[in-house]
């Protein structure tokens, strides 16, 4: 008798793109966002943060936010935060209530694998139910794969701040973008 050979096999995507949960930021994550802000303002080129606050700044920051302000984070396996977005209001004048500000931020590892999608899943929904009816986001104009990753989730251009940033003595335009929800 053949003996009959039995075999599983599993579908594997050739992107894999593994799934980090999003939840709310509170006060005692304010040593993980500043290792990833001082990551992205280590790079140099994509954000004009050029260096992040301290852990006492950015948990008193975090302290501060109005129920209608949140910073989501991405945290992988381990529970590290890979990725956060920000949103907070553009000016603290009442005629501005209605504009948000948003600001996203992830490791370089963790780029293009969904994550800046998965923290805009949590934000947008947020934003709409806090009664904000558009967002605006500056970017620098070298930053491309940030205004890819914009105009993806629908932002448009809408002006430009010329040499608006100075970064180890290279000057940069910032992009306006705004989304209405
Ligand atoms: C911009 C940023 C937040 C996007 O987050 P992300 O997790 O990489 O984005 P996602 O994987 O969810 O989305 C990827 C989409 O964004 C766009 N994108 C991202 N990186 C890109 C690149 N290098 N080139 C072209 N498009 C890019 C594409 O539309 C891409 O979709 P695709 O992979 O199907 O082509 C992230 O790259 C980042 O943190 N960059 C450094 C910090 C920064 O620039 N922040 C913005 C400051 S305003």
């Amino acid at each position: 008798m053949k003996a009959t050979v039995c075999c599983i096999v599993a579908v594997v995507p050739l992107t894999s793109r593994p799934w980090r949960r999003i939840r709310p930021a509170s006060a005692d994550d304010a040593a993980g966002i500043v290792s990833v802000l001082g990551a992205v303002a280590g790079e140099r080129v994509h954000s004009a943060i050029d260096r992040a606050w301290t852990i006492d700044q950015e948990r008193r920051y975090l302290k501060s936010l109005s129920p209608r302000e949140i910073v989501h984070v991405a945290v992988d396996e381990r529970s590290e935060i890979v990725g956060l977005q920000i949103l907070d209001r553009w000016s603290t004048l009442e005629s501005m209530a209605h504009v948000g500000q948003l600001g996203t931020f992830v490791l370089a590892a963790e780029r293009r694998r969904g994550v800046g999608h998965q923290l805009r899943n949590a934000t947008l929904p947020f934003a709409r139910q806090a009664g904000y009816r558009k967002l605006v986001i500056q970017v620098r104009s070298g930053n491309a794969p940030a205004q890819a990753f914009y105009q993806g989730i629908g932002f448009r251009e809408c002006g430009r701040l010329g040499r608006q940033v100075v970064i180890d003595g290279q000057e940069d335009d910032e992009l306006l973008m705004e989304l209405f929800l």
